[in-house]
């Protein structure tokens, strides 16, 4: 729920882990905070001043803003799939982390209608993706301010510099809001930046006979008719945990909702799949997945940080990927097991633990992929851990090529860009950097240290930085060799 801290996680590095690769990354994000104005700057007046656009991610310079941190969202959104209409509320209940004259929300594309301050009109204005907030009076630091933000029109779908698809993405029978990285910013205003999370509640009111499905637990349904006389349901989903906004979710469409109950907390599951046979039968697939898999992973990992479980099914040939999104992740096709056992690991590592800027990336993609590994040796017994990663360093791995001609070998997993984010290094050579970690401090000291931190994270977020920190203090050794080789250099080592 804090802001991020400034003092980036490069700047912070032990200068021993020296490598040309990471002081560019950390000079350029300086530059780029100072830039933007990441954070806010100010005059030094001692005055309120802008709470400033961007918090400084270095591979997303402009997302998210300074000045404020959200506690809640509440967001309304009435829905008509047919127009792809939407006409919403946001309430945020922020803090302001200095005296505020004015602080800004990332929003793409919609109408703002009107924005009050603590029940007064607010100024509003528009530039790019940032839609800038002035109450009537300035907020004094410190203080809890709730800002209610009225909005309509038809959301867009965002094409982020990786390729993929993400915002609101229209479905053969409806329509489903995925975030990760750029893409919350297209259905709601707020601080989209991963190290603001939040808890939500989501009031979703669509015609009737479609359902709304969002993270969390719901809260009841209700109908409702309009002046024309027509029948629209209420759906009501509560997230009680922080999340961050690139994993919040709500998907709409003729949903059934199968129900189950997983982990030693036996928490409700909530599988919502599509309508036809194929979606039916990946549904009552996953009902029996997802409880086997987190009692798997809760052996690993420790308990499962969340309250609810689930699924959303929805055959989607708009969205070519599978998401974390929180308790309740999205399959746009019926999943291979591993998929499910990677998406459900991200429940601990990346939507519970969550980076502290896109650059860490590998800390969620790595180790969700690590969890597959497992999955293929102990459960699939196909290939050990070791077979897997012999399988990489060698090239033999279909999925050690990916696009462009690009190996995993093209770019170290610890300096993504905003185009390679999703790209495989960030996957199997994170995986790898577990593995060798595993090796190198045997499995009771690996284990302690991924149970760790889950457990010390947990709701949070978490640097590259800390991880090294903890396997260090874990281990009882130095591991910056092991880190430098497999995580921070772009060439293929020479050994295995
Ligand atoms: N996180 C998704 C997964 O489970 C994949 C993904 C979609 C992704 N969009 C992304 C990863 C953007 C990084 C950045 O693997
Ligand atoms: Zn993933």
């Amino acid at each position: 729920m804090g802001p991020m801290n400034r003092t980036t996680e490069a700047a912070s590095r032990p200068a021993r882990r020296s490598a040309p690769y990471r002081l560019l990354p950390a000079a350029l994000a300086l530059a780029l905070v100072a830039a933007c104005g990441g954070g806010g700057g100010g005059d030094g007046d001692g005055g309120p001043e802008e709470g400033g656009t961007g918090v400084g991610d270095p591979v997303f310079p402009t997302l998210g803003n300074g000045g404020y941190d959200v506690r809640h969202y509440g967001l309304t959104l009435d829905y008509e799939p047919e127009g792809n209409d939407l006409d919403a509320t946001a309430v945020l209940t922020a803090r302001a982390t200095k005296d505020l004259a004015a602080f800004t929300l990332d929003l793409s594309g919609l109408k703002v209608t009107s924005a009050k301050v603590d029940g007064k009109p607010a100024k509003t204005s528009r530039s790019g993706t940032k839609l800038r907030i002035e109450p009537a009076r300035p907020l004094a630091k410190g203080r809890e301010f709730r800002a209610e933000i009225a909005y309509e029109g038809r959301p867009k779908t965002i094409r982020d510099p990786d390729g993929d698809k993400e915002g609101w993405i229209e479905t053969d029978h409806g329509a489903v809001g995925l975030g990760e990285p750029v893409g919350s910013m297209a259905w709601f205003p707020g601080n989209h930046h991963p190290s603001d999370k939040a808890t939500y509640d989501f009031t979703v009111t669509v015609p009737k006979g479609f359902t709304a499905v969002a993270n969390g637990e719901p809260k009841g349904t209700e109908t409702v008719e309009d002046e024309d006389g027509d029948d629209w349901t209420v759906f009501r989903w509560h997230s009680g945990e922080p999340m961050a906004s690139y994993v919040t979710s709500v998907a709409i469409g003729e949903f059934t909702v199968l129900k189950t109950t997983a982990a030693a907390r036996e928490v409700p599951v909530y599988v919502a799949h599509a309508a036809g046979a194929k979606a039916e039968a990946a549904g009552r697939h996953m009902k029996e997945m997802v409880p086997k898999v987190l009692a798997w992973e809760e052996k690993l990992f420790g308990p499962y940080p969340f309250a609810s479980s689930g699924a959303v099914v929805d055959p989607n040939r708009y969205v070519g990927y599978a998401l974390e999104t929180q308790t309740k992740p999205y399959y746009p096709e019926p999943p291979r097991d591993e998929i499910i056992v990677h998406e459900l690991a991200h429940q601990w590592f990346g939507n519970s633990v969550t980076p502290r800027t896109w650059r860490d990336m590998w800390l969620n993609e790595g180790f969700a992929q690590y969890a597959e590994w497992m999955w293929e040796a102990r459960e699939q017994k196909k290939r050990t851990e070791r077979q897997i990663f012999d399988d990489y360093y060698d090239g033999k791995d279909e999925e050690s090529r990916s696009k462009d001609g690009e190996t995993i070998w093209s770019f170290p997993p610890a300096y993504p860009t905003a185009e390679t984010i999703s790209d495989r290094p960030v996957y199997d050579r994170g995986a790898m950097v577990l593995h060798k970690l595993r090796e190198a401090v045997g499995d009771d000291v690996f284990f302690d240290i991924l149970r760790t931190w889950a457990r010390d994270h947990r709701y949070g977020n978490a640097g590259t930085d800390d991880f090294i920190r903890l396997c260090e203090k874990k281990a009882g050794k130095d591991l910056g060799g092991l880190f430098d080789t497999w995580l921070f250099k772009a060439a293929k080592p020479s050994h295995r």
